[in-house]
C-alpha cells in the first residue's frame, strides 16, 4: 500500500445496503458542503443540529453556515458532552426539542459530534414519529472510523451500557478530517485504537502502512484522510455483509470483550476512554492467540509495539490506579466480561487472531483458560 503524496479532493465510500444505500464522504473542509449535499439529498428538508458544547463551541457555527448558505433552516439543541448524555434524561431532552421544532417525516436530524452525540440523535430520529432520517456529522476520529458509520443508535441504561437503541442507518455521512484538529491529543489517540484495528483485524498491508505512516495520521494532512479512507472502507464492506451482527460484524469487536471488562472496572470514566480500553484489550486478544498456539509471540508483540509506540496503553498495569480496586483480579474481570452482550450460556465470544490481518470469530470460548490467561498476565 503506497502512502498518497497530497492531499486528495474529496473520498467518497459507499455504504451498500441496497435501498438504505448510503455515501460517507471524507475529505478537508467537507463540512461546508453538507447543506449543499443535504439539499440535493432532500429537497425542501428542515433540519435541527444535535450537538454538545464542547463541539458546539468550535463547529456549530460552521455548521449552521454550510446550512444556511443552501437555504436550508437549522435549530439547534446541545447536550452536555460525555458519556453521561446517552441516558433517558439526555432522550428526552433531545426528543422534546425534536419535536418542538416540528420536525416532521421529511426532515433531516443532522448529529454534530462523537459517539455519544451520533448514538443518541440517532436513536432519537429513530423513534422520533417511528422513525426521522438523520446525517451523521462525525467530529471526533472514533466517529468518523466507527460509530457513524453502521446504523447502531442508542443509550446506557443504568443497568448496562448501549443496552436500549435501535439500528438506524444514516442517510449520509460527512466525515470532515479538519474538525479533528480541535480534538485532544488523547481522545484522538484512542481513536486511532480503532483505526489500528482494522489494520489488525482484515489488512496486513495496511497496518504495515500505518507503522510506516502514523506520524502523519497525528499531524494531519493526505495520511490522515488514508487512514480515514481506509477504515471506512473496510466498516462499509462489514456492515454490508452483515448489517445485524449474525456473523462478520462482530469481527468489528476485536479486543473488545476485554476492553469492555476494564471500562466497566473503571466505571466507564476518563480514567480510561473506550479506544484505550480497546487497545489493552487487542493486544491482549492478540496475547491469548499466542498462548493458544494460534499465532507466534512476536505476532502479538508486533502488535503491542505499535500501539505502544502511538502512546497507547497496551498493558493491564498502564491503567491509572489499577492494583487498588480489584482490576488487579482475574475473577472480578471475568465476572465482568460475563456481563457483555456477546456470553451465551456462560462462554465467551472472543476475537482472536490466526495472524495480522486475519482474525476469527471464536464462539463458546470456556473461561478456563481466559482465566488462566489472565492471572498470568497479571502477574506480568
Ligand atoms: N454506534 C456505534 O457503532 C458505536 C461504535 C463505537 C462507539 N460508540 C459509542 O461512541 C461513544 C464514544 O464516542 P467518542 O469517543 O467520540 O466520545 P464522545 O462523543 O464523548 O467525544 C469525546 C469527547 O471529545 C469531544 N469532541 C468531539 N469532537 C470534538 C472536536 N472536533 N473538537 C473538540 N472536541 C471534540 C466531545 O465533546 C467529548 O468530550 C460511546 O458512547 C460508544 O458507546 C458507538
Ligand atoms: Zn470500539
Amino acid at each position: 500500500m503506497t502512502a498518497p503524496l497530497k492531499h486528495k479532493d474529496t473520498t467518497v465510500v459507499e455504504v451498500a445496503l441496497g435501498d438504505r444505500a448510503y455515501d460517507i464522504v471524507i475529505g478537508r473542509d467537507e463540512l461546508a458542503s453538507l447543506g449543499a449535499r443535504m439539499a440535493a439529498l432532500r429537497p425542501g428538508v428542515r433540519t435541527a443540529i444535535v450537538t454538545d458544547k464542547t463541539v458546539a463551541q468550535h463547529w456549530l457555527k460552521a455548521t449552521e453556515a454550510s446550512l444556511a448558505s443552501a437555504g436550508i433552516p437549522a435549530s439547534h439543541i446541545v447536550v452536555d458532552e460525555g458519556e453521561g448524555s446517552k441516558s433517558y434524561a439526555g432522550l428526552e431532552k433531545v426528543s422534546e426539542a425534536l419535536i418542538a421544532a416540528k420536525i416532521e417525516r421529511n426532515d433531516l436530524v443532522v448529529a454534530l459530534g462523537g459517539g455519544v452525540v451520533g448514538d443518541l440523535a440517532g436513536f432519537a430520529a429513530a423513534i422520533l414519529r417511528r422513525g426521522v432520517d438523520f446525517v451523521q456529522v462525525p467530529t471526533s476520529l472514533l466517529a468518523q472510523v466507527d460509530s457513524s458509520v453502521g446504523g447502531k443508535t442508542g443509550i446506557n441504561s443504568p443497568q448496562g451500557k448501549n443496552l436500549l437503541g435501535a439500528f438506524h442507518q444514516p442517510v449520509l455521512v460527512i466525515a470532515d478530517t479538519t474538525v479533528l484538529d480541535t480534538l485532544s491529543p488523547r481522545q484522538f489517540r484512542a481513536g486511532y485504537a480503532e483505526v489500528a484495528k482494522y489494520g489488525v483485524l482484515g489488512d496486513e498491508a495496511f497496518f504495515a502502512w500505518l507503522e510506516a505512516n502514523h506520524n502523519d495520521v497525528f499531524k494531519g494532512g493526505a495520511a490522515r484522510e488514508h487512514a480515514i479512507a481506509t477504515s471506512c472502507r473496510a466498516k462499509a464492506a462489514i456492515v454490508a455483509r452483515d448489517e445485524r451482527e449474525t456473523g462478520d460484524r462482530a469481527l468489528l469487536n476485536l479486543g473488545h470483550t476485554f476492553g469492555h471488562a476494564l471500562e466497566a472496572a473503571t466505571g466507564f470514566s476518563d480514567r480510561l476512554f473506550h479506544g484505550e480500553g480497546v487497545a489493552i484489550g487487542m493486544v491482549l486478544a492478540a496475547e491469548f492467540s499466542a498462548s493458544l498456539g494460534m499465532i507466534p509471540q512476536t505476532t502479538a508483540t508486533r502488535v503491542e509495539r505499535h500501539l505502544a509506540k502511538v502512546g497507547l496503553p497496551t498493558r493491564l498495569q498502564d491503567i491509572a490506579g489499577f492494583a487498588q480496586e480489584g482490576l488487579a483480579d482475574a475473577d472480578a474481570l471475568m465476572a465482568l466480561m460475563a456481563q457483555d452482550k456477546k456470553v451465551r450460556r456462560g462462554k465467551l465470544t472472543f476475537i482472536l487472531l490466526e495472524a495480522i490481518g486475519r482474525a476469527v470469530i471464536a464462539r463458546d470460548v470456556e473461561p478456563t483458560p481466559v482465566r488462566d490467561f489472565l492471572k498470568d498476565k497479571l502477574k506480568a
